[in-house]
């Protein structure tokens, strides 16, 4: 650059008239978290380290360059404090400060301002726009930046004549500008999908973790169980042996008074029957308690229903229930245990009686194939007119010795899930829809079978009976 009057002047050349540290610097603080930036770190005491070592080098007299200097001062300082306290315009603030102070402070340092030593001071609010913004941000900031810079040219336009090779020098400044930025935002930008990678695999872990603990916890109780099951089923095994002896004794001492003493015989009685529904109960409970052996063969699931309807039908003394069935055609052999299978049916069926029993009520059975998961198989819905099952209670049904019923004994259901386990099908428990796809009152027990392997559908006629 040649002053108009003919005096040289040249450009300064090169970026590293600040020390070097002072870009490395900010460019490594780019990378620390937002959370930190809210107290004095030794990163701000190094800042002002930096600030302090420009204070001293000259021009030293300049008390209007050590101002602008306190003030970056300042505004270090304050930078954590303000992003963490307003985080969208805080660093939109800081930026400006910055382009601001180093614009003075270009101003005060050289003779001829875009001439100054002190042009790097620019790389500081471009570096802190790389660490706070995105890429489109950053390069925004930077223009501003070096639009700042390039605002003094006018002024020198005035009194000097600028060379090709002085726009050249200028242009490569400016492209150092760009590149420190879009280097240091890069590595901001790396570093917050990184940080952020790992909130999400955190949070990832500790969802594991819990559902780890709930299994152990689960695994625990099962245990516990089991152990409970164990014992008590040996129990209920020693208890059934003296309960024989009572009942025949009872029943020989109810015949050998005859009718001399009534009230002794009436006694009898009732240690007879008392003693039977004991007996009942715990051989329902060894029922369940004893380990499942399902002897598995392909056979036609409405056979076995329709066995397990007609049975509880011809047992039911309560008010009238009408059954309907609806069988899909050509549906495919499921792999059964007859008796079990038709325990499992008559456990349902009876339940839904029970539930109709005060005035009766319709009872649809509807078979049909189905998909569970990627297995083919046959659905069965068991679906009452009853008062249906309150939600609260609908996992709890399932648990051994949960009942609702005056006489009940809560095990049915427990069995049923059992024998449903050991067919390596599945059951879940909904509200009864009624033909028109309305909620209705009742239960519907939905039972999903596997097909068996390589079954082929059998031709069956779709009916669908009243009876
Ligand atoms: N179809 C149904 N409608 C209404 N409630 C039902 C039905 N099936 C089962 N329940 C509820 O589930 C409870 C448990 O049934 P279950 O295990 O068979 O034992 P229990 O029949 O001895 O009570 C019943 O007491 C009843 O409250
Ligand atoms: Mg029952």
């Amino acid at each position: 650059m040649r002053r108009r009057t003919g005096q040289p002047i040249e450009l300064t050349p090169g970026a590293g008239d600040l020390p070097a540290q002072l870009f490395l610097a900010k460019a490594m603080n780019g990378a620390k978290t937002e959370a930190k930036r809210s107290t004095i770190n030794w990163m701000d005491v190094l800042w002002l380290a930096f600030l302090a070592g420009l204070a001293l080098l000259p021009p030293i007299e300049e008390t209007h360059k050590q101002e602008i200097l306190l003030g970056f001062g300042v505004i270090q300082l304050a930078e954590g404090w303000l992003v963490a306290r307003w985080p969208s315009r805080g660093p939109i603030c800081v930026v400006l400060w910055k382009i601001a102070l180093a614009t003075i402070l270009v101003d005060h340092t050289g003779e001829v301002a875009i001439n100054s030593y002190y042009y790097p001071i620019y790389f500081l609010p471009i570096l802190t726009a790389a660490e706070y913004f995105g890429p489109w941000a950053t390069l925004f900031w930077t223009s501003l930046s070096s639009a700042a810079y390039c605002s003094y040219l006018y002024p020198a336009l005035q009194d000097f004549e600028i060379t090709a090779e002085d726009y050249g020098r200028l242009a490569i400044r400016i492209l150092f500008f760009y590149l420190a930025a879009m280097v240091v935002n890069r590595f901001v930008v790396e570093n917050r999908r990184q940080t952020q990678r790992y909130q999400e695999l955190a949070e990832t872990l500790a969802v594991t973790n819990r559902q780890l603990e709930q299994a152990q916890a689960e695994a625990r109780r099962s245990e516990r169980l089991a152990a409970l099951g164990q014992l008590s089923a040996g129990l209920a095994h020693e208890i059934r042996n003296p309960l024989g002896v009572i009942k025949g004794s009872a029943e020989m001492l109810s015949q050998k008074l005859g009718q001399s003493d009534p009230l002794a015989t009436e006694l009898a009685g009732y240690i007879s029957s008392e003693t039977n529904r004991l007996s009942g109960l715990v051989t329902r409970f060894l029922d369940f308690a004893r380990p499942l052996h399902a002897e598995l063969s392909p056979q036609a699931i409405t056979v076995v229903l329709d066995r397990a309807l007609s049975d509880v039908a011809t047992l039911w003394k309560g008010a009238t229930v009408q059954v309907e069935k609806h069988y899909q055609p050509d549906l495919p052999l499921v792999e059964l245990d007859e008796s079990l299978c038709e325990q499992a049916f008559l456990n349902l069926i009876k339940n839904a009686y029970d539930a109709m029993s005060a005035n009766g009520g319709r009872l649809q059975v509807r078979v049909a194939k189905s998909e569970a998961g990627e297995r083919q198989g046959v659905e069965v819905r068991i679906e009452d007119t009853g008062p249906g099952i309150p939600r609260e209670l609908r996992e709890q049904i399932f648990n051994p010795f949960v009942t609702t019923k005056k006489d009940g004994v809560g095990l049915g259901l427990s069995i049923v899930s059992k024998i449903i386990d050991g067919h390596h099908g599945s059951m879940r428990v909904e509200d009864a829809s009624q033909g028109d796809g309305k909620q209705g009152t009742g239960a519907c027990f939905v039972v999903f079978f596997p097909a068996a392997e390589g079954s082929k559908p059998v031709a069956e006629p779709a009916h669908a009976v009243i009876s």
